[in-house]
């Protein structure tokens, strides 16, 4: 018997890293998933090897027609929406004195609009069922923890962290829960570049109380606790799943403009 029986999960971001690690377990609990991405082979493709528990959306978190889309095609397919998992991310560092307009405009229209499209279309979909649900946006510890060259991720995330909070009171008449999680540093795909900096993981490692980098299943397993049936009564909070790294403080110097990987206009 799995933790998600009879669940439907809609996951953005769904095709990479935490995504798609939460997915994964998802399923394995037991829950229908469908899967949102922008990057549509891979959400094709990784769909596919989990199964027919998974459908497979591609489309753009920033664009409303496309996330009205996704609700819809979940509940098409499955019959029903119970979670959502806000997920889809990018980062991209600048200095704030050379910051494209552009740039800083993308990561928020991303990080925190594309949460902000998705709480709206799926709480819709689950105030007209009636039967409450879990609804789970990614944050990250750099909601509270400022790192130079990450102005604009920085601010989105901690938008996100209180756009949980008006959400969850919002919501919470309809037996709607809105909970957020804030990642440490997590080997997915988007931090490959910065691991690639020498002497950053030993850095970030150090800093840590436990001793490690994040693996997609730590985030994935608090994304379990928050869509099931195990968190009835939790809302309106932002959950850091890091190691204990936010009770330290960042290493000197932990400085991602210095370390070369300045990424204007990337994804
Ligand atoms: P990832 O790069 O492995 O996965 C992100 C996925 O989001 C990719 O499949 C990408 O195609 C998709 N995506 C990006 N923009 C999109 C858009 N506009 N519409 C639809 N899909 C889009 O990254 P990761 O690490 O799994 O990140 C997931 C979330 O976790 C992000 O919100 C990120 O900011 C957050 N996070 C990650 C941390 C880490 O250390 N990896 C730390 C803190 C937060």
């Amino acid at each position: 018997m799995g933790a998600l029986d009879g669940k439907v999960a809609l996951i953005t971001g769904g095709a990479s890293g935490i995504g798609l690690a939460t997915a994964q377990l998802f399923a394995r609990e037991g829950a229908q998933v469908a899967m949102f991405d922008r990057n549509a082979d891979l959400v094709n493709e990784t769909a596919r090897e989990i199964g027919s528990s998974a459908l497979a959306i591609s489309g753009d978190v920033t664009t409303e027609d496309d996330v009205e889309r996704m609700v819809a095609s979940c509940v098409e397919r499955f019959g029903r929406l119970d979670i959502g998992f806000n997920n889809a991310g990018i980062a991209g560092t600048a200095a704030i004195h050379e910051h494209e307009l552009s740039h800083f405009q993308h990561v928020i229209d991303v990080c925190l609009t594309g949460v902000f499209l998705c709480l709206k279309h799926q709480s819709k979909q689950l105030i007209e069922q009636g039967l409450g649900g879990s609804l789970i946006n990614t944050a990250s510890i750099n909601a509270t923890q400022a790192s130079k060259g990450l102005a604009a991720y920085c601010s989105a995330k901690a938008g996100v962290a209180m756009l949980t909070k008006v959400s969850a009171l919002e919501l919470g008449e309809h037996g709607i829960r809105v909970n957020a999680i804030g990642p440490g540093h997590t080997r997915t795909p988007m931090t490959e570049r910065a691991r690639d900096v020498d002497g950053f993981d030993e850095a970030m490692i150090g800093a840590t109380p436990l001793g490690r980098l994040g693996e997609p299943n730590d985030i994935a397993q608090m994304a379990l606790y928050l869509g099931s049936d195990a968190s009835p009564w939790v809302s309106g909070q932002v959950f850091y799943v890091d190691g204990g790294i936010t009770v330290n403080e960042l290493p000197p110097g932990f400085n991602l403009l210095e370390a070369s990987l300045r990424q204007p206009g990337s994804a």
